[in-house]
């Protein structure tokens, strides 16, 4: 990480002419289970993985905020009177929308001092890797330092998903943002998306031989408009002809119920969420009890779940988690929003690069462009460096 800390404050030298007050980062994040859960009120178990954005910070003598990156050529210029989610656009509506959205969670944009700030990541974008949430994550804990406004690690992921919703326009949850805060090395975040109470799950990995394996399929994917919407909108119309006001609200034994009252398609999508709820449940349990190596049966039952009754998966992502689970992986999923982006495998370590040649030369075959594979650890949420 060195690497791009330095690169970060030299770039912001450069292009502001002074020194910056300081670094921050914050990471992206994979889940591990728990997809189109949150929306829904119910349960997810993402961690933090080891590439992150880092940020260069430093305060102004006049209520102006500029925000440059590595993803634009100019910086974005614009008083802090003016922001309001319409005004902005482009990449710059991430930290932009942040700043305006910490206004509506108490901070007086009015008293606070202007700001400039210059970020870099090391997070592919349009991977499912939520380098958008790592932006986020990492804006809200700079200002909420520098402003001193302070909220804690759960109201600042808040804070990134009402930028999220408004100012971009993606009408995504609260799992992305709360793993970008709330991560620890080796362990995952086990959150409650309706009391919001989290807690912290290991994963011990390293102790049993294992490792994530992320393969990014190079399908690009949108959640601001399309599918993601859709799903979404299926979910609500569930809950309401259920009689509940989420999906929380039912178990696996309301499915026949569910079976009855709902057309087809809904069905499925509720039945989805309401046995991933449950798989999310059982893996902590099997986490703890049993460790990693036991919980491949609900990866792929998860997976399995996203291809046919949720339907957010594509023929890139099937095939990299059959030829993961065929070549040794303990299990495998499609990990995020869906529609393209990543798939995880969990693989013993000395099964690595053989499920690495394997998946390219199943893509080769299929005449998919070739993925992107990398391994990621567990790490620590937003800091200081
Ligand atoms: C995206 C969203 C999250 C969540 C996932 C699906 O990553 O940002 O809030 O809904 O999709 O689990």
């Amino acid at each position: 990480m060195s690497d791009i800390r330095d690169e970060v404050a030299e770039n912001f030298t450069e292009i502001y002419g002074y020194e910056p007050t300081g670094l921050w980062s914050a990471p992206g994040r994979v889940n591990l289970i728990g997809e189109h859960t949150d929306y829904n009120e119910g349960f997810v178990l993402p961690f933090a993985i080891n590439r992150r954005t880092v940020l260069a910070l430093g305060i102004r003598d006049d209520a102006v905020v500029r925000v440059g990156s590595s993803f634009a050529d100019e910086a974005a210029e614009i008083a802090l009177a003016e922001l309001t989610p319409d005004a902005l656009d482009g990449w710059s509506a991430y930290p932009l929308g942040v700043i305006w959205a910490l206004g509506q969670f108490g901070a007086d944009l009015a008293a606070v001092p202007g700001v400039d700030i210059y970020l870099e990541s090391t997070v592919p974008v349009g991977a499912g890797l939520s380098s958008s949430a790592a932006i986020e994550s990492s804006v809200a804990f700079a200002l909420n330092e520098v402003w001193q406004l302070g909220l804690d690690r759960q109201t600042l992921a808040k804070v990134g998903q009402l930028a999220e919703n408004k100012a971009v326009g993606a009408p995504t949850g609260i799992m992305d943002q709360s793993a970008s805060l709330l991560g620890q090395a080796d362990a995952a975040v086990f959150l409650d998306c309706r009391s919001l109470e989290s807690a912290v799950v290991p994963l011990g990995l390293a102790a049993a031989g294992l490792e994530f394996l992320v393969i990014d399929t190079g399908v690009a994917h949108e959640h601001a408009t399309g599918g993601y919407r859709a799903r979404r909108d299926s979910c609500e119309r569930g809950a309401a002809a259920m009689g509940v006001p989420s999906l929380r609200h039912l178990t696996v034994d309301d499915l026949e119920r569910a079976r009855e009252i709902l057309d087809d398609e809904t069905f499925r999508r509720v039945r989805h969420v309401v046995t991933e709820d449950q798989r999310v449940l059982e893996t902590v349990r099997v986490l703890r009890e049993s460790g990693p190596l036991a919980i491949g049966d609900l990866l792929d039952a998860s997976h399995a779940s996203m291809r046919d009754d949720f339907e957010i998966s594509v023929p890139e992502l099937d095939l990299a988690v059959e030829t993961a689970q065929a070549n040794g992986a303990i299990g495998a999923r499609m990990t995020g929003g869906g529609f393209g982006g990543s798939a995880i495998a969990l693989v013993p370590t000395d099964a690595i690069s053989r499920i690495q040649v394997a998946i390219d030369g199943a893509f080769a075959e299929h005449g998919f462009g070739q993925p992107t594979m990398f391994v990621v650890t567990a790490s620590n949420g937003a800091n200081r460096e």
